[in-house]
């Protein structure tokens, strides 16, 4: 623990690494391997994937570098660093916006990473020994989802998991499991794309997700690739506020987020290319499958590799744990908001809030197979778990990210931003270029997708 050097006594984090790595295991998680490649493939593969590139450069990173310098600067949670940096003002409500948003992802945020923990021991188990072709892991999946007691009780699992690793502060040593398996991760992820791109047929697939199809392009590719932006960086709800409140003043916000964009971009470009070359060699699934997309192509590509079991259970196991520790900076805004602003103790905050968390996960849970009830209500056709993401992991995160843009491009003092970001920066010079970037065309760009989607609705 450092001294800091804000309003309030705060705990730092022990060094530049140490940021890195929480912040990168935040964003690093089911976003990159399990969304990002149902996205693709639903939005037509290689144009979505350039169209996100740009979003992450040209957004998603002036984005994290503002939410970082915010955090910073105020030291508190995303309500009171509105608070802070605009007293008496609505501006808070943008930082309840986030709680509440970080609160309904975490929700069924869980009950996915439920299934990869589930997953991890199918594979162990050789549950997918023999299910060469995506027709029969696509049976084995719905048969799993389709048990509402072992969704149920693997969306408790690991809700437990996120709580007792947030209430007992042993994130030291998750700090230390992330430095030891992300890398492990990414290896099995460079393993598995050479495998991918080898199997025979691979290269339709490669095709589908390198060679983009600007015909297949419309507004609703760039909303979907720009909430996959904010979901995968971890942005537009305050993660990254409550993580730069912990960082010292004397570390470049500059290259550390720049750092954890990258790691976040290329893992999620390595998850790519295993899936859609595997998808089109083993053929039988469609590329616009949806959310089972990876849990259906996953486990025909262990198949044809040496102890695939074996590699399939140490991937998903590593899964989890990228999905543990994104799902601990979910569950660590409610909890700091409830702390700071509301007084509660941390045990009071993490149980209430994992267990409510848990019960909204519930019809999440059942809604992919083991309940038709929910489905038969007309709202909910596309399925809770669907029109929860849509709704909060992608427009309430956009709509956060937005505010978030004009508060610091327009109420902010230009001079104010631009000390908060550049502080303990070795690249002063690009001060300007981010703050032009944030003033104008983020709120301008975002904004126009937004207003789109707006018309699309009410139309
Ligand atoms: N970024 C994480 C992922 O890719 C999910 C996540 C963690 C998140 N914290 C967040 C998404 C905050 C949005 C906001 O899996």
């Amino acid at each position: 623990m450092e001294p800091n050097t804000g309003n309030l006594r705060r705990e730092t984090w022990g060094s530049r690494t140490a940021f890195v790595l929480a912040a990168a295991g935040s964003a690093i998680g089911l976003g990159n391997i399990w969304r990002f490649p149902y996205l693709t493939g639903q939005n037509g593969g290689a144009a979505f994937v350039l169209i996100y590139l740009f979003i992450v450069l040209l957004i998603g990173l002036p984005v994290m570098m503002a939410e970082v310098s915010l955090g910073r600067r105020t030291r508190r949670n995303p309500v009171g660093a509105f608070e802070g940096a605009a007293p008496n003002s609505a501006w808070r409500n943008v930082g309840v916006l986030g709680v509440i948003t970080g609160f309904a992802i975490l929700s069924y945020y869980s009950v996915v990473a439920g299934w990869t923990l589930a997953y991890t021991l199918k594979a162990v188990t050789g549950a997918f020994t023999h299910l060469t072709d995506p027709g029969e892991t696509g049976r084995l999946f719905e048969h799993f989802v389709g048990d509402p007691q072992s969704v149920l009780t693997y969306h408790a699992l690991f809700m437990a998991l996120t709580v007792a690793v947030v209430m007992g502060g042993v994130r030291r040593g998750i700090e230390r499991w992330t430095f030891i398996l992300m890398p492990i991760l990414f290896l099995m992820l460079i393993l598995l794309v050479l495998r991918a791109v080898t199997l025979e047929g691979a290269g339709q697939g490669i095709a589908f997700y390198l060679k983009p199809d600007f015909s297949k392009v419309t507004t609703a590719t760039f909303l979907a690739a720009l909430g996959q932006a904010f979901f995968s960086l971890s942005l537009g709800m305050g993660a990254m506020i409550t993580y730069g409140s912990y960082l010292s003043q004397s570390e470049d916000v500059v290259f550390t987020t720049a750092a954890v964009s990258l790691f976040d971009t290329v893992i999620a470009l390595l998850a790519g290319l295993v899936i859609f070359p595997a998808l089109f060699s083993v053929g039988g699934a469609e590329p616009t499958a949806g959310p089972k997309l990876v849990f259906v192509v996953l486990p025909a590509i262990f198949q044809r590799i040496p102890f695939g079991g074996l590699f399939g259970g140490v991937f998903f196991v590593l899964l989890a744990v990228a999905a543990l520790t994104s799902a601990i900076s979910l569950l660590e805004v409610c909890v700091a908001y409830m702390t700071d602003e509301k007084g509660w103790t941390r045990h009071k905050a993490c149980f209430l809030a994992g267990g409510v968390a848990f019960i909204l996960g519930i019809p999440a849970a059942l809604s992919t197979g083991a309940s038709t009830f929910l489905s038969s209500i007309p709202l909910l056709q596309m399925g809770f778990l669907d029109l929860m993401d849509m709704l909060f992991g992608n427009v309430a995160l956009t709509v956060g990210g937005f505010l978030l843009c004009v508060f610091v491009g327009w109420r902010w003092s230009p001079e104010e931003a631009l000390a908060a970001v550049m502080e303990g920066s070795a690249y002063p010079s690009l001060g300007r270029p981010w703050f032009l970037l944030i003033r104008y065309l983020c709120p301008l760009a975002i904004g126009t997708i937004l207003l789109h989607l707006l018309m699309k609705l009410l139309v």
